[in-house]
């Protein structure tokens, strides 16, 4: 099965890409956003949810979307003319990794695209030029809340504990000025939602070709998330400023 097929029925009830609830997204947004006319850029953006999500909150607000997806970028786009925003987002098919604007941006998000830069740090090095003066960044990266098997590194990435990850932004020159760690029933929804949504669409298309597939795809990823990563994966996000620059 397409692996964007996959992501987006997986998708279907929890739109943002990452254990963080409507409420948390919200208020991480108002942390971020620090003027009226706020430019926003969102490297590795998905479908967008957080960018359309500040587009309808904050009308004074332009945004630009990076992702190497097409599908997702297209319901991005469909997305934002539903909440008719479309007219302040600008979504560009291309590596994050090498984006260049020849704007600033008040705002970058990067929530669950780290692995796109090679990790933490080298995402924050990819962004500082396009930050305008005094601009913010809001990251979300995985961390690790307790010791993880070899198996869940291996399935996961290389992350560090909460505190770790902190004092390696601080020494890297950023000031976290708003963060916010993922609760357990966070976590849990965005899993439960991952894997229920793939297999409620399987059950409800018994005749689909694709219907195995992704009621085996589901299965497959709850048993891992259950099994190799559900103790020790945490998440968390992080609004930071230049302490000096
Ligand atoms: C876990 S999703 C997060 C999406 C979104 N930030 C959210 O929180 O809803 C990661 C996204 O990063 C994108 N991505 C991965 N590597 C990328 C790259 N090199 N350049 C641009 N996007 C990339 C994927 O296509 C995917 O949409």
């Amino acid at each position: 099965m397409d692996h964007d097929l996959i992501s987006r029925l997986a998708h279907a009830d929890h739109p943002i890409a990452a254990p963080v609830s409507d409420d948390s997204v919200h208020r991480l947004l108002r942390r971020g956003i620090h003027r009226a006319d706020a430019r926003l850029l969102d490297l590795g953006c998905g479908t967008a949810e957080w960018l359309v999500r500040a587009l309808s909150a904050y009308p004074g607000v332009r945004a630009d979307g990076v992702d190497l997806s097409e599908g997702a970028l297209a319901r991005a786009g469909e997305r934002a003319a539903q909440l008719a925003v479309q007219d302040r987002l600008t979504l560009h098919r291309k590596d994050a990794a090498v984006f260049r604007s020849a704007h600033s941006y008040d705002l970058v998000l990067s929530v669950g695209a780290t692995h796109a830069f090679g990790g933490l740090l080298p995402t924050l090095a990819a962004v500082r030029p396009l930050l305008a003066p005094g601009g913010r960044v809001l990251v979300g990266e995985g961390i690790w809340e307790r010791e993880p098997s070899q198996e869940a590194i291996k399935m996961l990435g290389e992350f560090a504990d909460l505190r770790t990850t902190v004092d390696r932004v601080a020494a890297d020159g950023w000031t976290p000025v708003h963060g916010h760690v993922s609760t357990r029933q966070e976590l849990d929804d965005y899993e439960w939602s991952w894997t229920g949504s793939l297999a409620s669409w399987a059950l409800d298309h018994p005749d689909d070709p694709d219907a195995e597939e992704a009621l085996s795809t589901a299965a497959e990823h709850r048993d891992e998330w259950l099994r190799v990563y559900r103790d020790a994966f945490g998440f968390a996000c992080l609004v930071l400023r230049r302490t000096a620059d």
